[in-house]
């Protein structure tokens, strides 16, 4: 199975999904940068999570969902108030006498170095916060912190939110964007990193609300992701455990896909209680209560790399023995990205049968042309139509437009499905109409 992240890795990289960052330097620790695919991809990801918390809630009492885009460096009392700083967001850090490799206690599994079976020494606390300098002085009066999560800046907006959009409560605030932790141990691609980006709700609402909006959360989420493709069979509910809860949760409850590295957390739903309201108001001097009291915040918080890296996996397929039409398919593996419609980084790929001869070359560029406005498409015009097409599946392209001879005297061309494989010639004429049909349906 380590395998499959092997061959997504590699797959990543070649057709331009992810880069490992500062790549011609040798690297950097566990940065990756999203490539041209990937950031389509991940953009389409970001907009079904905007959608899907924005605009299609219908939550039991009511209640809307506004968006937010925060500071990533704020003032650090956010952080002294949060719990942040102290020794709650810390990881237990071990090293190794002998190599000196540094990993996090509760990865190993001896007691012995996993690297060169060596001794380890005892823990020490080692805080997940990334520390920074604003300004010209590098002291500690200067020293700032990159956010570990991107809901204190909701938090710390709650009145600017209510009074400005003169909310009612229950309702919720999203925010999409970066987080950084100084992870000691990074791992599994993606997975875990030390930048990475969150995409997280808070739903404010009465305290004795609270376990019933939770319910209705937990069940969203679960649901986006089903509905997304990801197969029901490699999602599951995780109950979090007392002695594994973060210091602000009350209750947690993860939802976990299983990667080929085992079953592992792409998201948390969290009941905070009053947590973060009433220690920003001690810290802050200003009471951040409604009608008296302090609303409880139910909490979705989601990974968009880890959901990414979720996405792919499970969209990955290897056909042997080939599916197109060409014979020199036949040999060979076939890989394929059967992910949704709304996330597939290239919805349309067109293509000229022959690309030396001009005409077909000049009114596949037509078609180029007409549908480029409407849907992310590519032109291809390199190699057989078969390899074409197998690199389009690579890719995930929903639908192949080629265009023939038939296409200069009939004005059409032949669609091809990615999942059914299925080909018809439709009119240069309906297409768009067509098109817009398949992908909103
Ligand atoms: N505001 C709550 C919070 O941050 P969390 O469980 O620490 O909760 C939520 O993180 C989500 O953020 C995780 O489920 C995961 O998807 C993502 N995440 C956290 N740490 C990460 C890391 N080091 N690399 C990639 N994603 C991470």
């Amino acid at each position: 199975m380590e395998d499959l992240l092997q061959k997504i890795i590699s797959l990543s990289k070649r057709r331009g999904f992810i880069f490992p960052s500062s790549e011609i330097y040798g690297g950097f620790g566990s940065s990756y940068d999203f490539g041209p695919l990937g950031v389509e991809m991940k953009n389409n990801i970001k907009n079904a999570w905007r959608d899907e918390m924005l605009r299609k809630q219908n939550p039991p009492a009511g209640g809307i969902v506004v968006g937010l885009d925060s500071a990533i460096m704020m003032n650090p009392k956010v952080w002294q108030a949060s719990g942040h700083l102290s020794a709650g967001f810390a990881d237990e850090l071990v090293e190794c006498k002998k190599c000196h490799h540094r990993f996090r206690k509760d990865f190993l599994e001896k007691d012995k170095c996993p690297d060169c079976g060596g001794e380890i020494t005892q823990p020490r606390k080692f805080n997940l916060m990334m520390k920074t300098f604003v300004g010209a002085l590098e002291e500690d009066s200067a020293m700032a912190y990159l956010r570990a999560e991107t809901c204190q800046g909701i938090y710390v907006n709650f009145e600017n939110i209510v009074n400005s959009m003169r909310l009612k409560i229950p309702f919720g605030v999203a925010q999409i964007g970066k987080s950084f932790r100084n992870e000691i141990t990074p791992k599994d691609f993606i997975y875990r990193t030390r930048e990475f980006e969150q995409m997280e709700m808070q739903w404010f609402c009465e305290p004795k609300t609270a376990p019933e909006f939770f319910e209705y959360w937990k069940e969203q989420r679960m649901k986006w992701y089903l509905n997304l493709g990801i197969k029901k069979e490699n999602l599951r509910f995780r109950e979090v455990n007392k002695e594994e809860l973060a210091h602000y949760a009350k209750r947690a409850v993860d939802i976990e896909y299983k990667f080929p590295f085992g079953w592992k957390e792409i998201e948390g739903v969290h009941n905070r209680g009053d947590w973060d309201l009433s220690n920003h108001s001690k810290h802050c001097g200003k009471e951040l209560k409604y009608e008296g009291y302090y609303p409880h915040i139910i909490e979705t918080s989601g990974g968009a790399d880890r959901g990414f890296l979720a996405f792919l996996i499970d969209a990955y397929e290897e056909i042997r023995g080939g599916r197109t039409e060409t014979t020199e398919a036949v040999k060979e593996v076939e890989v394929m990205l059967k992910l949704h419609k709304s996330l597939a980084p290239v919805k349309v790929a067109i293509l000229p049968l022959l690309k030396n001869k001009p005409e077909l070359v000049k009114k596949a560029r037509e078609v180029f042309d007409l549908l480029k406005n409407n849907f992310a498409c590519q032109y291809d015009e390199a190699g057989s139509i078969g390899r074409r097409y197998r690199r389009q599946d690579e890719i995930g392209t929903l639908f192949c437009l080629t265009v023939d001879f038939e296409t200069l005297e009939k004005d059409d061309l032949t669609i091809r499905d990615r999942d059914t494989m299925k080909q018809d010639r439709v009119k240069i004429d309906n297409l768009l109409e067509i098109l817009k049909e398949k992908l909103e349906k």
